[in-house]
């Protein structure tokens, strides 16, 4: 279930500052299910729960969730001036709703030549909920590899990178040791590896410090969300609750 602090709901729905939120609870203007509540920190469902301030009901915005199946190419960014950003797939989108359209962003980022699960929210909680360290929620990749590995460096690859592997310093990257991955071979030279973070070029990065080079590489999930294969290559759609769900129940 999908909850939220009830001053945060407040300013995202009442359009209202941060103090003002506080201040509406502890003065007890604020009934959560017809109870006054006087903690600004409670939970609360925002789909379910019904909100009152000053015995006015406060509504909930609907949001955007999207899935997109991102096509190589094209940048996470909102503006670029050398290359096409995942926004302008999203064209239809904005002519129906420009307000909506302005709070979209991405949910993580995807490299321009990385296509696949790419998300898309204008709800910032959902967002952070997902790239939280904390919550811990997985990536899976589809890679193909430049140079074949057999049967005894697979087994070295995956031992490697379930213990965690360091990765020297990158261009804007810092150096880092990986959180634990699992590494699942396909064939000698295409594997799906599931990472716990989401660094600068870090599936690149892991495989460039084995000596290997990736040649194609796809996000085929996130967490328990797994791409909609049936979707074409820029092509989005919303997500379901069930999916949703999927998501945050990590
Ligand atoms: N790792 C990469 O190297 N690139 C991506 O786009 C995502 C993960």
């Amino acid at each position: 279930m999908f909850t939220q602090r009830l001053d945060n709901f407040l300013v995202q729905n009442k359009f209202c500052s941060k103090r003002s939120a506080k201040n509406f609870v502890l003065k007890n203007k604020v009934c959560v299910n017809g109870t006054i509540e006087k903690n600004y920190k409670a939970k609360i469902n925002p789909e379910h729960d019904e909100i009152f301030v000053n015995e006015k009901k406060v509504e909930n915005q609907k949001h955007i969730y999207l899935m997109m199946n991102k096509p190589i190419g094209y940048v996470c960014s909102t503006v670029s001036d050398r290359s096409k950003t995942v926004y302008e797939l999203l064209e239809n989108l904005k002519n129906k709703n420009q307000n909506k359209f302005e709070k979209l962003h991405t949910i993580g980022r995807l490299d321009k030549d990385t296509e696949g699960l790419l998300l898309f929210a204008t709800d910032g909680n959902f967002s952070n909920f997902i790239t939280r360290k904390e919550n811990q929620i997985k990536k899976t990749y589809y890679v193909e590899l430049e140079n074949s590995v057999d049967k005894k460096n697979q087994l070295l690859y995956k031992e490697k990178f379930e213990k965690g592997i360091f990765l020297p310093e990158e261009k804007k990257a810092k150096s880092f040791t990986t959180l634990p991955a699992k590494l699942n071979w396909i064939s000698e030279n295409s594997c799906n590896l599931t990472i716990q973070e989401g660094k600068f070029h870090q599936v690149r990065r892991m495989f460039l410090a084995m000596n290997n080079k990736v040649s194609f590489l796809k996000r085929v999930a996130i967490g328990k969300l797994n791409l909609d294969e049936s979707l074409q290559k820029g092509n989005y759609r919303k997500l379901t609750d069930e999916e949703k769900n999927l998501l945050i129940q990590e």
